[in-house]
């Protein structure tokens, strides 16, 4: 029997290189608050990334809805309905009203063009994705925010590690959330992080996520447990030392992807920017009408073979039923999107995906 082929497969760096760091937290015996593994990756990282301040958090979802709640965000959101359910549940976790807009064809990220005619009295900010950790226009809706004195927060649970001309794609908008999920490019088994601007951002998110207090008497705040622990920083800090090497192999796995499929009739690769350094976390394909099959039958034949890709993102979430009703759901509103959703499947990549395998996947893809 064939082993299945998931869409991702979690690298794992060799068991006996995590053990000296478990020995280390088992004879600390701390375990979480900050201890010393969370404190060097948050160093580790600021480096690695090269931005300033981070806040290491326990998921990606926590990190989004703190990050809201740091900006004191009200009212209307402006975003994307193409992305995780999580992007705009955050929203919700706030009392945040989601006002759905648009993507553009090329990257399927939030359009700018279509952001300002959804802005009301009640617009706070903007919640843009970098979708697949391909940039958005961060220029573009700098401007429209700037203009209409909006916060910018950026779901980057896609980007880690990604830079465009001027540094990393991080630093852009009020505050950047990566998730370091087990399915993302760099991950912690689970856990997230707030890229900030400045010491005292940092500052007030340290204090929401650990539930409010900033000393042992003191709550300012009605802050949640965010924090991650030392075990998943420690992973995080193993982790670090593969990642140029992961994004390598994912790179050579995405372009024998594209290689292999380029002249498939109907099928249309969402490449990597040129410029940007990607980090090749996801392989999106758009399954268009001149292919001889939809894109749920092509789903379900490589299932068949026992490749198991995903159809990220579809339903749309504006088509959840905590969001159905809003007006900016209706898919008259959000034809690109909708037809994105219908069209979309992510490949499986990964560090350990063999050649062969994106071979006999592009095989099947070609002849069905
Ligand atoms: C775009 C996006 N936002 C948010 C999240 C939530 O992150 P987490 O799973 O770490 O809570 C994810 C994925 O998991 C995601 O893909």
């Amino acid at each position: 029997m064939s082993t299945p082929t998931f869409v991702t497969q979690p690298y794992l760096p060799p068991l006996e290189e995590f053990l000296p760091y478990l020995e280390k937290i088992w004879e600390s015996k701390q375990l979480t608050n900050c201890g010393p593994f969370h404190q060097q990756l948050e160093a580790a990282l600021c480096e690695y990334l090269n931005v300033e301040h981070i806040a290491l958090f326990a998921n990606g979802t926590l990190a989004l809805v703190t990050a809201l709640q740091s900006l004191r965000i009200t009212g209307e959101v402006i975003t994307t309905p193409y992305s995780f359910v999580a992007t705009s549940h955050s929203l919700l976790w706030n009392g945040i009203k989601p006002v759905f807009v648009d993507i553009e064809p090329n990257t399927l990220n939030l359009d700018p063009a279509r952001i300002e005619a959804a802005i009301t009295p009640q617009t706070t900010a903007i919640m843009p994705v970098h979708c697949y950790g391909h940039p958005c226009d961060v220029e573009a809706i700098q401007k429209i925010a700037d203009n209409y004195n909006l916060k910018v927060i950026y779901d980057a649970a896609h980007a880690f590690g990604v830079r465009d001309a001027g540094g990393s794609l991080l630093r852009h908008g009020d505050l950047s959330v990566l998730s370091f999920h087990a399915t993302k490019a760099f991950h912690t088994f689970e856990g997230g992080a707030i890229v900030c601007p400045d010491a005292k951002s940092k500052n007030r998110i340290d204090h929401l996520k650990n539930f409010g207090f900033v000393d042992e008497t003191t709550v300012v705040a009605a802050g949640i447990n965010g924090k991650m622990g030392e075990i998943n920083a420690a992973m995080g800090l193993l982790q670090l030392k593969s990642f140029d090497q992961i994004k390598a192999r994912r790179k050579t796995i995405a372009n024998t992807y594209h290689e292999l499929l380029r002249d498939v009739p109907g099928i249309f690769c969402l490449r990597e920017m040129d410029r940007e350094d990607a980090n090749y976390v996801y392989f999106p394909i758009l399954v268009g009408p001149e292919y001889p099959l939809s894109r749920d039958a092509l789903y379900q034949k490589l299932k068949d073979h026992d490749i198991h890709p995903r159809r990220y993102f579809y339903p749309l979430i504006s088509d959840f039923p905590m969001y159905r009703s809003l007006p900016s759901s209706h898919h008259d509103n959000l034809p690109v999107a909708s037809r994105a959703s219908q069209q979309i499947l992510c490949l499986p990549i990964y560090p350990d995906l063999e050649l062969t395998k994106v071979a006999e996947i592009t095989d099947l893809i070609a002849r069905f």
